[in-house]
């Protein structure tokens, strides 16, 4: 059977987002599709075509994605995979990892990301698990913030057309800020400002909270919902949502939080995107009452180009390591690659010395922004020493002030 693999067309748009969507068990209104079809507006899309009818789609968002030490790189966003059961694991996914890779390239991005449906899938593509997200519970009777937020200013509600003028520019401040954090163009907000009645697992409609500076300036943001119940004996016990808390400074992210723990009716906050190191905890008069429920992998990354990728980021101390690298799904990367962090600037390029470290593409892609240490991956028989001290020079070039945080999803 003859396999056709293209870009799509604009016209072609609504059979390839059924397909997407159908692979993962859902069959998409008409707004749904008119609704990612803004969403990814611009954006590289394309099908495999079998005897003219799509059975496979794949697409990348172009995104800037910040390193440790806040420059930004060109990435690669993969999304929209999905391929019609009928024509399951005969290599068509394969075949579009490649596309997409050569394309990454083709486009100047050193480095492509994504967030998957199954961690079992993408290991083989060169991809590791660099940033997680958090969900907590917070119950809110009782709790109290022991170091409280050194903050002036107010809190506005506001309603969406007033936060879609001023969320963004916040957000941005914040992502110039967080390793891991993703750029999010208007196509982005304009999408998540449409809040669904399908996105709410029967909670309200967002509420939008902003923090303004005493001279009027929005610095921080709060969206949530609520889900309302009134527990056995009609005592408050509703869940509010928060969706994001963002801001760049950490004194006006905690005073929202304290915002949201002051909302009335409400026996517990529900955080769904957080870091794994999350202050907020650390701010608690009782820490423990910050139960974590769901903890796990969020922000994939393949580094592609290995010299750009380990250039563009800071380190904490001067070092130079030699990485011996393999990549059996890239093998031009393969080899020994020395990084020499000094002075604040970096450089990484093919050398014939002896190994220090030995790793797969995937492992340098989980340790590329610091979330995980080769010291931990050494410990899961992943990394190998070839140096003594060599994991512990590693952790400490590689690591960073805060753990990676990306809370976009695509
Ligand atoms: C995941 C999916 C895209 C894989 O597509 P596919 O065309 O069947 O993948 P391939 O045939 O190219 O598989 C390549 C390899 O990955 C393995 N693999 C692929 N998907 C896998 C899965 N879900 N679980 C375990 N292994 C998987 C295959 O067995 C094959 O292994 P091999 O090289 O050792 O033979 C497809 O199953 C699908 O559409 N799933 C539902 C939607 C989804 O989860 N999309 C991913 C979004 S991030």
């Amino acid at each position: 059977m003859d396999l056709e693999l293209r870009d799509i067309t604009d016209e072609e748009f609504p059979a390839f987002s059924r397909v997407t969507e159908g692979a993962f068990g859902h069959q998409p209104s008409d707004e749904e599709v008119a609704d990612w079809a803004l969403r990814t507006e611009g954006e590289h899309k394309w099908a495999v075509f079998d005897d003219g009818e799509i059975v496979a789609t794949g697409g990348a968002f172009a995104f800037d994605l910040t390193l440790p030490g806040g420059a930004t790189l060109p990435v690669g966003g993969l999304t929209a995979i999905g391929v019609r059961t009928t024509h399951r694991r005969r290599g068509i996914l394969t075949s579009m990892m490649d596309l997409h890779l050569d394309e990454v390239a083709r486009r100047g991005q050193p480095v492509s990301i994504l967030t998957a449906s199954e961690s079992v899938i993408y290991g083989r593509f060169g991809y590791g698990a660099a940033g997680d997200l958090v969900r907590w519970k917070l119950p809110t009777a009782g709790t109290t913030l022991a170091f409280a937020p050194q903050v002036d200013g107010r809190f506005r509600q506001i309603d969406k057309a007033r936060a879609g003028e001023t969320f963004p520019a916040i957000y941005d401040a914040h992502r110039a800020a967080t390793a891991g954090a993703l750029s999010r163009k208007p196509a982005y907000w304009s999408h998540w400002f449409l809040d669904r009645d399908a996105w709410r697992d029967g909670a309200s409609a967002r509420f939008y909270v902003q923090h303004e500076s005493p001279i009027g300036e929005p610095d921080g943001f709060a969206a949530y919902r609520i889900k309302s119940s009134w527990g056995d004996h009609g005592i408050p016990a509703s869940t509010l949502i928060a969706t994001e808390v963002v801001s760049a400074d950490p004194e006006v992210e905690a005073a929202l939080w304290q915002h949201l723990l002051s909302v009335d009716l409400i026996g517990t906050i529900e955080a769904i995107n957080r870091p794994t190191d999350d202050p907020l905890r650390w701010r608690l008069a009782d820490p423990r009452r910050l139960q974590v429920h769901q903890a796990g992998d969020h922000l994939w990354v393949r580094v592609l180009d290995v010299g750009a990728a380990l250039a563009a980021r800071s380190y904490l101390v001067d070092d130079s390591l030699v990485l011996e690298l393999t990549d059996p799904f890239r093998p031009a990367n393969s080899g020994r690659w020395c990084l020499e962090a000094n002075a604040g600037s970096a450089r990484c390029t093919r050398t014939e010395d002896s190994a220090d470290l030995a790793l797969g593409i995937a492992d340098l892609g989980a340790a590329y922004l610091g979330g995980v240490r080769f010291s931990t991956l050494a410990a899961a028989g992943r990394v190998d020493q070839r140096t003594p001290g060599a994991l512990a020079r590693a952790d400490l070039l590689f690591s960073w002030t805060s753990t990676p945080w990306c809370a976009t999803h695509f």
